[in-house]
């Protein structure tokens, strides 16, 4: 490990049976062997609590412990997570063996922080989880009389008698009851989590961060919510099929980044291949190179590999590691290698330059985009068709920005919008009155917001907004939705922005004022059609902003053209202008004018930026342009401080 450079290792999570191999018997001296020897080789630890995998001894003694499926089968041992996120035992056994590992470990200087638990997934519908469900409820709604009235329950007759009659499900209810069922399952992983935090807290020096890793658009919870009980926010970064979409893995940095609107961790990532895909073939030579500098310059802090060794038995063992069975590298090895050594190169040359640690910067964007947990969840559960995915739009959306803004956060619905020129919404499906009040607001101080389709169409129960799309802002936007379709076949559009077409989702909209501007219209059809003429886009001048709408589901020049115009709405600039397609530019900044770019070509052939004026960090020389090769990267401390 030290061979490659590397300084931080997570050891742990999964090893309850070790560290406690009998009830309340606990073992932690081949933990202090590791610890001690990671040291010597100047390797901090981060320790996982190993409550994602309890011991046999527990389960079968306390089979209440085990999970519940949705169909009431009770899991078995032999597996991982096959706990139940609501046992009250289970929490005592979690919180004991948290508190053991941070009373031995939670002074020692070369830990630095947990990983509580190990990818937060699977809610149990056992009846402890039920009981919970229906007090979560009564205290949400106060009476029966009000659920029943904000969740329609006249429909179908669901109306209720009392809180223990609703049934506890995550598919074919009502809208409102799935809905508030994502809620509590978030809020059960928020106390379950807490759990664990109040025995480390209790035990564990303040430096000592505390953190879970995460997997990117996973819908099972709130993240931001779930975020808000953590210090710093980490992710598990995988390829399964061994192609890296550049796009899409800058997308995820960036919305993990939001999680706490600051730097994060990869926790993990694949060295070569995974072992759970169709087809797990391995990312070329050269990728994974690629993919840790485009962390850094997405504001990770630490990048991580999963796994070091292979375990020689276990369900893990055609997973990608950095050491064979036998001990010895394997060949991705060397290129891990070198990436530690130019993560060392770079640390020191910025503190010889003076500007410290690359961990004080971070990405700063003036272009946001929006993700709402209530907008994806309540979509998913009706579709309507089942080409829509919430994921798909707001990465459509971000694929057409960020090469413009180079810099973007996706952040909460609910986040401070204050420092963004423009702000993206994709499928704000689900949109409360105060977001909708936060939203006019900041479009009256001076900011450009674009809703895409689909929003503002439900309330905070996931009731239809009594007035049409988009609910609240529809006054502001002086216009709004006059129906929605879905599309079996592709509509045109055209208008100020250029031509294209939508064949996912189709809004036919109607102004309603005078100082509203139609954007785009649906182009002429050969047959009978609801769209011929109808706008698909307006916009709207407000307060000191803009407000616009765009009714359709784009397609990539479309969207292309669009994110054109909507920078240029609010004077948003690159970094760096010129930069080919296919190269990304990064920039961490520190907020005392010190800048770092990292600059990556994400193509097989090679590139040349020009317009750079810096030293080039990786060689040390001062350069004026930048010559890639393909899947090449290019540390650059520009001259000019900003
Ligand atoms: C992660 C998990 C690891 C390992 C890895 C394999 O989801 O946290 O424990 O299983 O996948 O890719």
């Amino acid at each position: 490990m030290q061979d490659a450079h590397m300084t931080v290792v997570r050891v742990g999570e999964f090893a309850w049976s070790t560290m406690e191999p009998a009830e309340g018997h606990f073992e932690f001296g081949w933990l202090d062997r590791a610890i001690e020897l990671a040291a010597k080789h100047h390797i901090m630890v981060v320790l996982g609590t190993p409550t994602a995998a309890p011991p046999a001894w527990l389960t079968s003694k306390y089979p209440d412990t085990l999970r519940v499926d949705e169909d009431g089968k009770r899991a078995e041992h032999g597996n991982r997570q096959q706990f139940s996120f609501t046992s009250p035992r289970y929490r005592e056994f979690a919180a004991r063996i948290a508190s053991e590992m941070a009373k031995r470990y939670g002074h020692n200087p070369n830990v630095l922080g947990w990983q509580i638990d190990n990818e937060l997934a699977a809610p149990s519908f056992d009846d402890q989880a039920k009981h919970e469900f229906h007090e979560w409820l009564h205290r949400r709604y106060g009476t029966i009389a009000e659920l029943n009235r904000r969740w329609t329950t006249a429909y179908w007759s669901q109306t209720y008698d009392n809180f223990d009659e609703i049934p506890v499900h995550s598919r074919n209810q009502n809208p409102a009851l799935l809905l508030d069922w994502k809620r509590f399952v978030t809020d059960t992983w928020v106390s379950y989590l807490q759990n664990q935090i109040q025995a480390i807290r209790a035990n564990a020096a303040p430096a000592q961060w505390i953190t879970t890793n995460t997997m990117h658009w996973n819908t099972g919870f709130d993240h931001y919510a779930v975020h808000r009980v953590l210090d710093i926010a980490a992710w598990d970064d995988y390829f399964p099929d061994g192609h890296l979409d550049a796009n899409l893995n800058a997308a995820e940095h960036d919305l993990v980044r939001g999680y706490k609107r600051k730097n994060f961790w990869v926790m993990e990532t694949q060295p070569g291949h995974v072992n759970w895909g169709g087809v797990n073939a391995s990312l070329p030579p050269g990728v994974t190179h690629e993919m840790a500098w485009q962390a850094v310059g997405h504001g990770a802090d630490a990048v991580l590999y999963w796994q070091w060794r292979s375990a020689l038995n276990g369900q893990e063992q055609y997973h990608g590691s950095l050491l064979g069975p036998d001990g010895t590298p394997v060949p991705i090895y060397a290129e891990v290698q070198q990436i530690g050594a130019e993560f060392e190169r770079v640390n020191q040359a910025l503190a010889k330059n003076g500007f410290g640690s690359l961990t004080d910067a971070s990405p700063h964007a003036r272009v946001a985009i929006l993700n709402s947990y209530d907008s994806v969840w309540a979509i998913d559960f009706q579709r309507h068709t089942s080409k829509f995915d919430y994921v798909g739009q707001v990465t459509d959306f971000y694929r057409a920005v960020e090469p413009l803004a180079q810099t973007v956060d996706i952040v909460s619905a609910d986040a401070d919008l204050g420092q963004y020129a423009v702000v993206f919404a994709p499928a704000l499906n689900v949109l409360p009155d105060a977001t909708a009040k936060r939203l006019t607001d900041y479009v009256r101080a001076g900011g450009h917001l674009v809703l895409g389709a689909r929003s503002g169409m439900k309330d905070v129960d996931n009731a239809l907004q009594p007035e049409r799309q988009p609910g609240r802002l529809a006054e502001a936007l002086g216009g709004h939705v006059v129906q929605y379709y879905a599309l079996d076949a592709p509509v045109p559009i055209a208008g100020t922005l250029g031509e294209g077409s939508t064949s996912v989702w189709a809004e036919t909209l109607a102004a309603t004022s005078p100082t509203t501007k139609v954007l785009m219209t649906y182009g002429p059809s050969q047959g009978p059609s609801w769209f011929a003429g109808k706008p698909a886009a307006l916009t709207r001048e407000f307060g000191k902003g803009s407000i616009t709408y765009v009714g359709a589901t784009l397609d990539k020049g479309l969207m292309a053209k669009l994110a054109v115009w909507a920078l240029d709405e609010g004077s948003v600039k690159p970094i760096v202008a010129g930069v080919p397609a296919g190269v990304e530019l990064m920039e961490r900044s520190n907020g005392k004018g010190d800048r770092v770019w990292i600059l990556i070509n994400h193509g097989d052939t090679s590139q040349t930026v020009n317009g750079i004026d810096g030293v080039d960090l990786l060689t040390g020389t001062n350069v004026s342009q930048i010559n890639l090769a393909g899947h090449a990267v290019a540390v650059v401390q520009p001259a000019a401080k900003r």
